[in-house]
């Protein structure tokens, strides 16, 4: 069985959940171990740059905010370039944006931006995915958006068809 790790940079924690959520559907519908890194603990250090050799299968998690990814995820995808065109990358963002048009039924914004937050970065530095996905986040503080547009079944049916791809090596 080919190995998996789920790396990801949250700001707020929506991304952490997200990730935990599709770590276990992974798990328990296609018995899939998969190792979990939160680029941004403080704690660990060495999860700032985590060793990617071991692993055929890369999911990656960021959060987007303030117009922009979370640094964290995009030093990874930086630094790790040239070993990433030879991995199986999945992707997916966390997006208050990306979540509302979702909401809304409003698919063509929602396409917008998960090409502007997801194809539009990695085509610029060359990386090739496998699947990529932009799911909604929850908005904190004093935004004037406030709350959690995410939507549950369209991450867990993400990660299925993840499950999918590394169990079967079938591509979308
Ligand atoms: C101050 C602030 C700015 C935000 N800016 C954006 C934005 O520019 N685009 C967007 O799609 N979502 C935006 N959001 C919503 C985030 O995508 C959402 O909070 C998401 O959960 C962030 O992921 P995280 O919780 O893992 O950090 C913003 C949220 C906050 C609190």
């Amino acid at each position: 069985m080919s190995k998996t790790i789920l790396v990801y940079a949250t700001r707020w924690g929506a991304t952490e959940e997200t990730a935990q959520e599709i770590k276990k559907v992974l798990s328990e519908n296609h018995n899939i171990k998969v190792d979990l890194v939160n680029l941004k603990d403080k704690k660990k250090k060495e999860n700032r740059n985590p060793d990617i050799s071991p692993y055929e299968n890369i999911i990656i998690g960021i959060s987007v905010a303030k117009f922009r990814w979370a640094k964290e995820g995009k030093k990874f995808l930086k630094k790790n370039k040239k070993a990433l065109s030879k991995k199986k990358l999945f992707i997916f963002v966390s997006s208050g944006g990306a979540g509302s048009a979702y909401q809304q039924k409003n698919l063509e914004e929602y396409e917008r931006l998960q090409k502007k937050w997801i194809d539009n970065n990695l085509d610029k530095w060359g990386i090739p995915f496998t699947s990529r996905k932009a799911f909604g986040g929850r908005y904190v503080g004093n935004h004037s958006h406030l709350g959690d547009n995410r939507d549950w079944d369209q991450i867990r049916s993400w990660a299925e068809e993840v499950g999918g791809i590394i169990s079967n090596g079938a591509e979308v």
